[in-house]
């Protein structure tokens, strides 16, 4: 028996950065030279990330999540004293291998062997998605991995959580939308998904429009909150 928000659904869709794929494990592998400012520099640059992508799409001026990841790196780096374009370049390439948190795939695979559908929403561009999905072997559990490119402009704007109705071709109401991001869960509950917001972190919720219809801690929950 599930819970009664989540009858009748048809399709799990998953942000990328943050629930699926972990952003840190990027200065994790790859800045060593870093030392004690480790954790500052990546925390930063997921910061500056995720603002540029909201003052982009405010002030209509769009460039893809490759550049915008690119800048806040820069921008993090910069402002912790470091100038290392060799640095750059290996913490980029390593965005395009991240870690996948534990609870995934076998999250994936018992959603899917219950008849749900599977796909990922993301502000990454294509190239990024495709790398990161690959690199993680979830090519095969995933039906769509779709990238807010189609639509020019970032999440929670309206229009990318409705690429992912017409492409799954399903009701709003029929689609669970997952992620840790809580601004982003409360986008996509304001939008009308029946929204599982992940507190991987024990975050406190977002005074924001749009409540998540459950919390879960771990993707493991999902199976069970569908009533699988
Ligand atoms: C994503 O769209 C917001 O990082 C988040 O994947």
């Amino acid at each position: 028996m599930g819970n009664p928000a989540f009858a009748d659904i048809g399709a799990c869709v998953f942000d990328a950065y943050g629930t699926l794929f972990d952003v840190h494990s990027a200065v994790r592998r790859g800045g060593g030279a870093l030392g004690d400012k480790a954790d500052k520099v990546s925390a930063l640059w997921r910061q500056k990330q995720l603002e540029y992508t909201w003052l982009r799409s405010l002030m209509g001026a769009h460039a893809d999540f490759w550049q915008v990841t690119s800048e806040g790196l820069d921008y993090a780096l910069t402002a912790n004293g470091i100038k290392d374009s060799k640095l750059h370049a290996r913490l980029m390439d390593l965005y395009l291998r991240l870690d996948a948190y534990p609870d995934v795939t076998d999250a994936l695979t018992r959603l899917r062997a219950g008849g749900k559908k599977t796909a990922i929403l993301s502000n990454g561009a294509p190239k990024m998605l495709e790398a990161a999905v690959a690199s993680a072997g979830l090519t095969d559990l995933l039906d769509a991995a779709l990238s807010v490119e189609d639509v020019g402009i970032y999440k929670p704007d309206r229009r990318v959580y409705q690429l992912a109705v017409e492409r799954l071709a399903m009701a709003p109401g029929r689609i669970c939308f997952v992620s840790t991001n809580a601004w982003d869960a409360a986008g996509a509950a304001h939008f009308g998904f029946r929204v599982a917001w992940m507190n991987r972190f024990g975050q406190i919720p977002e005074r924001l429009p749009g409540k998540p219809a459950a919390v879960i801690e771990s993707l493991s929950e999902l199976p069970a909150l569908l009533g699988l």
